[in-house]
C-alpha cells in the first residue's frame, strides 16, 4: 500500500466487512438478464397481430404446422442481422442455445460427420467464455481445450497450431461481438484467420454465437466481419454456423432464434430438426417481424436498451476506478466493454473464489468464480463476471462497494505486505 501500512488498512477493511455481516444484503448480479424496464420496451409486441393476419409472405398459414425453415419475412429479417440470404437462414424457436445443441448432436451422431464413431472429440474454447457453451460440450463428452483471449478474439497462433495438427479437434465456440464475459469483439484479422486456417479435421466447424450483435452501449458500434462470407472466400463454406436471437432484444425465453449457414448446412439442419419438431412457433416469428420490422427499427429499440444499461456500466467503471485506479490497479483489472451484458474482473491470482464466497456470505450473489472456464477450472483462480443488467443503480452501487471491500480484504490477507 502506498499511503498507509498494510496492517492498518487490513484492519479497516475487516471492520467494514464485519459491518456488512451484521446487516447482510439480498442482491444478485449473477446472470445477464434484462431488467423489468427493458422488458417494458417490447410490451407492444404482444399487440401486433391482426386477427386476419394469418398468412405469411410465402403463403404459410402461421396458425398451423409446417415451414420448419421459418416464415419468409422472418428469414429476411434475421438474414439482415446474420448477413445471410434467405436460403442461408433458418428461423427457429425461442432459444439459440437449443439450436447450438442441435447442431452439435447432428455432428456427433448423424451423416458423414458422425464424430462419436471417431472416439475422442475435442473443441477449442476461447476463455473466459460462456458457461452454457461449456456445459453443453461437457454433456456431450466433448473434451474442451481453453484458448486465451487477447482483447480482440482468441490467440490465433495457438488456434492455428492446434487445429492443423490434431484431427480430433472438431470445432471452436466463439462469441464474436461483445463477448460474454470479456466484452471484446473479434478483429477482422481474427475472423479471416479462422476462415483461412488449415484444419486437420475436414469437418471442423465454427460455432459463431453472435448473441450480442446489436447490443451496443454507444453510438460508435463494434461490428464483426461476416464469417460465412470469409469462409466462402476461403473455400470452406460449410465451416461456420452462426446464431442470433432476440432474447435480449424482446423477451428472453419468449423470443425468436435464428441460424445462418451455407445452404447445404441449413437443409441438413432442417432435416435433423424434423426428427425433433414439426414446426416452430410461426405466430411468434410473425409477431417479432411486425414489431422489429427491419434493421433500423431494431437499432432504435437497442438504443433504448442502451440508455437503460449504459449508466450501470459507467457506474461500475467509476466505482472500480475510484477504488483501484492507478497504483492500486494491482488489486484488480477490469474490462471496459462498449456493448453486451458483462464486465469481467481479473483479480490477483488465487483470490477470485474467496472474493465471491465472501460476497455470498453477506448476501451478494455473483456468477461462481471461474465458471467462465471449461469445467469451471481456472488454475489462476482470478476470474469474476459481473452481470449488472437486472438490478437498479442503487443496489449496484452497494454491491460494488462491498465487492471492492472484499477484493481488498482477500488480496491483503493472501499477499500481506507483498502488496
Ligand atoms: C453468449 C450467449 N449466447 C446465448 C445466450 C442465450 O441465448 P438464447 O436465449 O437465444 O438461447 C446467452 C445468454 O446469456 C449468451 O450470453
Amino acid at each position: 500500500m502506498q499511503d498507509e501500512p498494510y496492517t492498518s488498512r487490513l484492519e479497516q477493511v475487516r471492520e467494514q466487512y464485519k459491518a456488512y455481516e451484521s446487516r447482510p444484503f439480498d442482491i444478485t448480479i449473477a446472470r445477464g438478464i434484462p431488467s423489468p424496464k427493458q422488458l417494458e420496451l417490447s410490451k407492444s409486441l404482444l399487440d401486433t397481430m391482426e386477427q386476419t393476419d394469418w398468412m405469411s409472405e410465402d403463403e404459410q398459414d402461421i396458425r398451423n404446422y409446417g415451414g420448419l425453415l421459418g416464415i419468409q419475412e422472418a428469414r429476411v429479417l434475421f438474414g439482415s442481422l446474420l448477413g445471410t440470404t434467405i436460403e442461408e437462414t433458418l428461423v427457429a424457436g425461442n432459444a439459440s442455445l437449443q439450436m447450438m445443441y442441435s447442431v452439435l448432436i447432428m455432428q456427433m451422431y448423424t451423416g458423414k460427420a458422425n464424430w462419436h464413431s471417431e472416439g475422442e472429440i475435442k473443441f477449442l474454447c476461447p476463455s473466459p467464455g460462456y458457461d452454457r457453451h461449456f456445459s453443453m460440450l461437457e454433456r456431450l463428452g466433448i473434451q474442451m481445450i481453453p484458448i486465451e483471449l487477447t482483447g480482440s478474439g482468441p490467440d490465433m497462433e495457438t488456434v492455428e497450431k492446434l487445429v492443423s495438427q490434431d484431427s480430433s479437434i472438431k470445432g471452436i465456440f466463439c462469441v464474436p461481438t461483445y463477448s460474454n464475459p470479456t466484452g471484446e469483439t473479434y478483429s477482422d484479422e481474427v475472423v479471416e484467420r479462422l476462415a483461412d486456417m488449415h484444419t486437420a479435421a475436414e469437418d471442423f466447424i465454427i460455432m459463431w454465437d453472435n448473441a450480442y450483435v446489436v447490443h451496443h452501449l454507444y453510438e460508435e458500434q463494434e461490428e464483426v466481419l461476416n464469417i460465412l462470407e470469409a469462409c466462402k472466400e476461403a473455400g470452406v463454406p460449410d465451416r461456420p454456423y452462426m446464431f442470433v436471437s432476440t432474447s435480449k432484444m424482446t423477451f428472453p425465453g419468449a423470443g425468436v432464434a435464428a441460424v445462418g449457414a451455407s445452404e447445404t448446412n441449413i437443409l441438413r439442419l432442417a432435416e435433423e430438426l424434423s426428427k425433433q419438431i414439426i414446426s416452430f412457433d410461426k405466430l411468434n416469428q410473425k409477431r417479432h417481424v411486425n414489431f422489429l420490422k427491419d434493421k433500423e427499427t431494431i437499432h432504435q429499440l437497442m438504443a433504448q436498451h442502451a440508455d437503460l444499461l449504459r449508466p450501470k456500466f459507467e457506474w461500475i467503471q467509476a466505482i472500480l476506478e475510484a477504488y483501484f485506479g492507478g497504483e492500486r490497479g494491482k488489486f484488480l483489472q477490469w474490462t471496459e466493454p462498449k456493448g453486451g451484458y458483462f464486465v469481467h474482473l481479473t483479480t490477483a491470482n488465487g483470490c477470485a473464489t474467496e472474493i465471491v464466497d465472501k460476497l455470498k456470505q453477506v448476501g451478494i450473489q455473483l456468477t461462481p468464480a471461474n465458471a467462465t472456464y471449461p469445467y469451471g477450472i481456472n488454475p489462476l483462480d482470478n476470474s469474476i463476471r459481473l452481470a449488472p443488467s437486472f438490478i437498479g443503480l442503487d443496489k449496484l452501487e452497494v454491491a460494488l462497494e462491498a465487492l471492492c471491500t472484499c477484493v481488498e480484504l482477500v488480496t491483503l490477507e493472501k499477499y500481506g505486505e507483498e502488496f
